[in-house]
């Protein structure tokens, strides 16, 4: 990776977007000291008595066992980073929330808080205590704040490049967190994020108002939109890979660790990248079109099956995989995103999260056929060379229409006009066949951001109550016939 440059003792670096002033000699001396006396005052579980105590988190005993250790086995980083909480553990890494106690050393263009702050447009997150020594705001020093992102070792060192390395690439994109740099001790790995407050999306999608929905959508459709730009498909949006804040009504779109180029993965042409007539022909041509289970023959699998085994891509978040993922799609694109984006703006309607609770896969089919119903699961299969087919007397042939499934999940009995207006985008992204989904360029271009309805009244829905949702037809609108092509 060409932008790390080898360093001595097995530390290296990536070198910071902005350029580095080196700072005095004395100075250094003094940080490594505060590390030092920081790393201290944890151990002893008391607060550190110096420059920085200006926010008084509550920290749990194991989170400041953590901290330290990360900083007794990462050297260097207490000097450089005052570890404060520990902010998020997902799958692949812990998150800590940590100051920047050399940020007056570099030039800092990420960081648009600080400009948004020097234009008066944000007056920044709420400090306890400000320092009085900055020597380059000249006034009252507001303590910066990153995220450390610490990678586990378990990850493969190919993977945390590609996170890494996208993240470079998407640099200045609006709505996309950007990297401020990272270390590299032994196999540990640390990538430094601008640090963004948040609210947390299971308390706040409740009360979101259809303007609220608005709000956040746009701004994860701006950061999506610059992502496909770039070619790249992030695979695992959900709301905790969106980090919104309702004040700023803006959010930063994180963690890249599953993203790649379109087209990276592409090992054999799916069908649905074919020209219709050739879909049509293979389709026809198919065994499965020759017997129909119609003449008789039943359904299953077929003994000793010689064909090899499909594979594909499936990386993602259970309950917010594409309907392409699930049917091994071998050219998947940016539109899996748009999905998943649909897949929030239903929780945000349907006011339950998670929406789908699928434990694998195969269940994932089910509670998507239980929506769109057989005959469109069956269409969406062929497209991607598949066969659908399941003999669960619940799912119906017909499906239901988006209108009443949210009517239905969020207990009202009509929705508002806003409401209808945001159903027929979601419509538009979670349609089967990606190559009719929205796009994120389109989406924005969608009537419920250029030419929204503002009727919003506060939900009061029950959702332990409601009606039993009994399967209707949702009409002939809804449930067009299918034709296989
Ligand atoms: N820049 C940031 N500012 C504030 N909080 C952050 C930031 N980056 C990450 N976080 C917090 O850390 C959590 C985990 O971050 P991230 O998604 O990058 O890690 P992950 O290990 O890939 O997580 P998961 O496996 O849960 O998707 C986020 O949901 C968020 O709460
Ligand atoms: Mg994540």
């Amino acid at each position: 990776m060409s932008a790390f440059r080898a360093a001595p003792a097995g530390v290296f670096e990536l070198q910071r977007s902005s350029s580095f002033r080196a700072p005095a000699p004395s100075k250094y001396q003094n940080e490594e000291a505060q590390g030092e006396a920081r790393r201290e005052a944890r151990r002893e579980g008391s607060d550190y008595g110096g420059e920085e105590e200006d926010e008084e988190e509550e920290v749990d005993e194991s989170v400041r066992e953590d901290m330290t250790k990360l900083e007794d086995t990462f050297p260097g980083i207490s000097e450089r980073f005052r570890l404060i909480n520990r902010i998020g553990e997902g799958t692949f890494s812990t998150v800590y929330k940590a100051e920047d106690v050399l940020y007056d050393h570099y030039q800092n263009e990420w960081d648009v808080f600080a400009r948004a702050q020097q234009q008066e447009a944000w007056p920044g997150p709420p400090a306890k205590r400000r320092r009085m020594d900055s020597p380059s705001a000249g006034g009252p020093k507001v303590p910066r704040y990153v995220a450390l992102k610490k990678i586990y070792v378990t990850s493969s060192p190919i993977r945390i490049q590609n996170e890494l390395e996208l993240l470079h690439d998407l640099r200045g994109c609006k709505s996309v967190c950007p990297l401020i740099t990272a270390f590299r001790y032994q196999d540990q790995v640390v990538a430094v994020l601008p640090y963004f407050p948040h609210s947390d999306f299971r308390i706040q999608y409740r009360t979101f108002m259809v303007a609220d929905m608005r709000h956040y959508l746009r701004s994860l459709m701006t950061a999506l939109q610059s992502v496909h730009e770039h070619d790249i498909l992030h695979r695992d949006i959900k709301p905790t890979n969106f980090l919104y804040n309702p004040d700023l009504k803006e959010g930063v779109l994180v963690d890249f660790g599953l993203a790649e180029n379109q087209g990276a993965e592409y090992t054999s042409q799916c069908l649905c990248a074919h020209q219709t007539y050739v879909r049509r022909s293979r389709i026809l041509s198919s065994y499965y079109s020759k017997n129909p289970p119609s003449l008789g023959l039943s359904n299953g699998y077929p003994k000793n099956d010689s064909r090899p085994s499909r594979r594909a891509n499936r990386a993602g978040t259970r309950g917010f995989r594409a309907p392409e993922v699930l049917f091994k799609c071998t050219s998947q694109t940016t539109k899996i995103d748009m999905w998943s984006v649909g897949v929030i703006l239903l929780t945000l309607l349907g006011r339950r999260f998670p929406f789908f609770n699928s434990a694998d896969d195969i269940d994932a089919m089910i509670e998507m056929s239980s929506i769109f119903g057989t005959r469109r699961m069956k269409t969406a299969a062929a497209m991607h060379g598949q066969i659908f087919e399941t003999n669960i007397p619940t799912i119906g042939e017909k499906g239901y229409s988006w209108e009443k499934l949210v009517k239905w999940s969020s207990c009202v009995e009509d929705l508002t006009e806003s409401e209808q207006q945001a159903t027929r985008l979601l419509a538009g992204l979670m349609e089967l066949d990606p190559s009719k989904r929205l796009s994120a360029e389109e989406a924005l271009q969608h009537e419920f951001f250029v030419d929204p309805i503002h009727h919003d009244v506060e939900w009061g829905g029950n959702p332990e109550s409601g009606d039993s949702g009994e399967e209707e037809d949702a009409g002939d609108d809804e449930a067009d016939e299918v034709a296989m092509l």
